[in-house]
């Protein structure tokens, strides 16, 4: 089984009923923090072994190497601030810990403040977004961000078991159950479309197993809903995957849509599920015209294989030629673009609220079908 980042598989949620009812008691006499969707989504990454070796949000330290260098102070490969936001007037002073509320005041957690310190929004837009853009919906997310950073380790109360939403260690024992040897991740946000599946399916062609890993916290408003792709990604795999080669499970992480830096950090958190691949299409996380068809994958070569550990599986952009009657790219068709099947989004999206199945070398009429029948629930409600 591959090591975690860092070598240690992290685990921060609180183990025992006796020490959930201390901390819980604690809790009452502390300062306390309400947490972004975004943050809560991180504090359950952080507490799961996700993020590996992270023990909590960044202190300074660690914060400015990353946004600088793309790396933790202690060198390692790291490309996203983990970070929690306070105001000047909510910071607690260091060395004390503050209980960590979600919206709905619900404790979950605690932190012990190290460190508050300020920092530079428009240097952390720059370097990890390579944009200043308000637009980007990931820099608009950093600028909304509370002004001060409060970094320190934290301890989480557990959450209920999902077998659609497991942890690292238990996708490990997962993967040594069914004998899988080597793993290849798949990131998603969207709903699994032909492209998808086909370079997929050419991963899982060399490898054991294939651990269809959806992005499931916070994304863009126009990002189709998570349990609308679970609908989809279920119906999926019943109907064109073999079930003992291939794992459902989602990820609670929130998406930065940061392009070629949240590849890195998106390949860091499947390592620390257990896979040993990690696939990389055509604009990676990326958002509008931001970044670079390929700068994603041009990303890992900042580092040497055994420091990232995982290997990326990098793709061209994929679709269906209808010379050829297959999937293919660049380098397996010789044909034209005018007989390549490609959908923009926003035609995609259009087609479905008309009620319209795109072609089936688009999308399988399965997965269409559900979508369709979400953007009338939308309709409806709306
Ligand atoms: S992402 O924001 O999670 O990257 P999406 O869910 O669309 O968006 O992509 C999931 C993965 O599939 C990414 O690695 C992306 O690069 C890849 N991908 C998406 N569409 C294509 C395509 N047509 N050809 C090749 N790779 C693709």
């Amino acid at each position: 089984m591959i090591a975690p980042h860092g070598g240690t598989l992290v685990s921060r949620t609180v183990d025992s009923p006796e020490s959930e009812r201390a901390l819980r008691d604690e809790s009452k006499g502390l300062r306390s923090l309400t947490l972004t969707g975004r943050e809560l989504n991180d504090l359950a990454l952080i507490a799961n072994g996700a993020l590996s070796p992270l023990e909590g949000f960044m202190s300074r330290k660690d914060y400015e190497s990353v946004v600088e260098t793309m790396r933790l102070a202690n060198g390692l490969p790291w490309s996203i601030p983990v970070v929690l936001g306070v105001t000047r007037e909510e910071a607690p002073t260091p060395g004390t810990r503050a209980a960590l509320y979600d919206g709905e005041g619900v404790l979950r957690g605690v932190i012990e403040v190290e460190e508050i310190y300020d920092y530079d929004k428009a240097r952390e837009a720059r370097n990890v977004y390579l944009t200043e853009d308000e637009k980007h919906p990931g820099v608009a997310a950093l600028y909304e961000r509370k002004d001060v950073l409060v970094g320190g380790p934290v301890r989480v109360f557990a959450r209920e078991h999902d077998p659609e939403n497991l942890s690292p260690s238990e996708c490990r024992a997962e993967f040594e159950r069914r004998g899988w040897k080597t793993i290849v991740g798949f990131q998603t946000r969207n709903p699994v479309h032909r492209a998808h599946e086909y370079i997929q399916k050419c991963a899982l062609e060399t490898v054991d197993g294939l651990l269809l890993h959806p992005l499931v916290g916070e994304t863009k408003s126009d990002d189709i809903p998570a349990e609308v792709r679970m609908r989809c990604y279920r119906a999926l795999l019943e109907n064109y995957y073999p079930s003992n080669r291939v794992l459902l499970s989602t990820l609670q992480a929130a998406m930065r849509y940061a392009g070629p830096r949240e590849a890195i950090f998106h390949a860091i958190m499947r390592k620390n599920h257990g896979c040993t691949h990690f696939i990389v299409g055509r604009d990676h996380a990326g958002v509008g015209s931001y970044y670079g068809t390929y700068d994603a994958q041009k990303m890992f070569d900042n580092f040497t294989p055994e420091e990232l550990g995982i290997i990326p599986l990098k793709f061209e952009n994929s679709f269906y030629c209808l010379r050829c009657e297959g999937m293919g790219s660049q380098k397996t068709c010789s044909h034209d673009p005018t007989h390549h099947v490609t959908l923009s989004g926003t035609q995609v999206r259009e087609m479905l609220r008309a009620g319209q199945l795109p072609p089936q070398e688009f999308s399988r009429p399965e997965v269409a079908q559900i979508l369709i029948e979400a953007s009338r629930e939308t309709a409806t409600s709306a």
